[in-house]
């Protein structure tokens, strides 16, 4: 079956972004290129876009697909949004009107069964978005301590049972390595079996029993978080004052990454309260375009359940 990556809250990723002809934009998650190609659509004659993936396979999935349609108006590097702001002055888009960031993995990756993302597809417990680099999943089962799993399942996965899985996986593993998604997500149903009251009939079960335990090592394996800290920084760095960074998120680990960093530019300085006068000279750099988060339609969910728990967040450049 052909499987595709439908963009989230596209209109609302268009209507704050407002990429104008002969503008300069970034992708810097371009996943299957949905947003990249609504963007230059918009951007139609000359709006250039810089595209970046971590993932090798969508770079080229998305080169085969748009660049016979936008030519050199489209550039795209196989690059961690960490390295944004070298990779983009290489480029020529030192100074850009809008950065999009949709956050996490997409369809695509999700379905491959050579790279064990999801528990449905399975496939060897890889989860590098860059397979050329850091460690695969499954080395940090074979090797973490119970307690440092413990921490990694509740740190980027929030799993209230993280210690009882953590015992079970190096449990597990003395008999056989727990290699693949299947392994694992057996393993976690057996040891932390969903709650029988949220799978009655009138209430269907909406997410597997190992989806925190996935997202956690997948967080771990490509150091998410701190790419995010690093991605969004480089960006606002990029921006031209009146230019837009719209963030789109997928869980509340990362939505309060990009709502704290958003307030922090909003607020400039960082000096210590009990200052009488600002020391830093830090300014404000960013006005809010989004008081409350933007999330999806109903219809939105229906027609694309990834959508369910996506959260918008934008903001403006304001001038040095
Ligand atoms: C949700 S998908 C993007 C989908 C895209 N907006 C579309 O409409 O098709 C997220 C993509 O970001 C990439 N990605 C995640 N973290 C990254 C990082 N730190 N640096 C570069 N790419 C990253 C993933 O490999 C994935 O392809």
């Amino acid at each position: 079956m052909e499987v595709g990556h439908i963009p989230v809250l596209a209109e609302e990723v268009m209507s704050m972004l407002v990429p104008a002809p002969g503008s300069l934009q970034i992708d810097a998650t371009l996943g299957g290129g949905g947003h990249t190609e609504r963007i230059l659509e918009a951007t139609d004659p000359d709006g250039r876009l810089l595209g970046l993936d971590a993932d090798g396979a969508a770079i080229a999935r998305v080169a085969g697909r748009l660049h016979p349609r936008f030519g050199d108006r489209l550039v795209l590097r196989q690059a961690n949004f960490r390295e944004l702001g070298a990779v983009a002055r290489a480029e020529g888009f030192g100074e850009v009107d809008g950065t999009l960031f949709d956050l996490g993995l997409s369809s695509y990756q999700l379905a491959d069964t050579e790279r064990g993302f999801g528990f449905r597809a399975g496939g060897p417990l890889d989860m590098r978005f860059d397979t050329a680099r850091g460690v695969p999943a499954a080395e940090l089962l074979a090797t973490l301590s119970q307690d440092e799993l413990t921490a990694l399942f509740r740190r980027y996965g929030e799993e209230p049972k993280a210690r009882r899985i953590a015992r079970a996986v190096v449990d597990a593993r003395k008999t056989a390595p727990i290699a693949t998604a299947e392994d694992l997500a057996a393993l976690v149903e057996r040891v932390a079996p969903p709650n029988p009251r949220q799978t009655g009939r009138r209430q269907p079960r909406r997410t597997h029993p190992a989806t925190r335990v996935f997202q956690a090592l997948r967080i771990a394996v490509n150091e998410e978080l701190d790419a995010l800290q690093d991605g969004l920084a480089a960006a606002v760095d990029l921006l031209r004052p009146g230019g837009r960074l719209v963030v789109l998120s997928y869980h509340s680990l990362e939505d309060r990454i990009v709502k704290r960093f958003i307030a922090a530019e909003r607020r400039g300085c960082v000096c210590p309260p009990e200052l009488p006068v600002c020391v830093c000279g830090r300014n404000p750099r960013l006005r809010l375009l989004t008081r409350k988060s933007v999330t999806p339609t109903s219809a939105e969910v229906e027609a694309n359940p990834r959508a369910r728990s996506a959260r918008l967040r934008a903001a403006e450049r304001l001038a040095a």
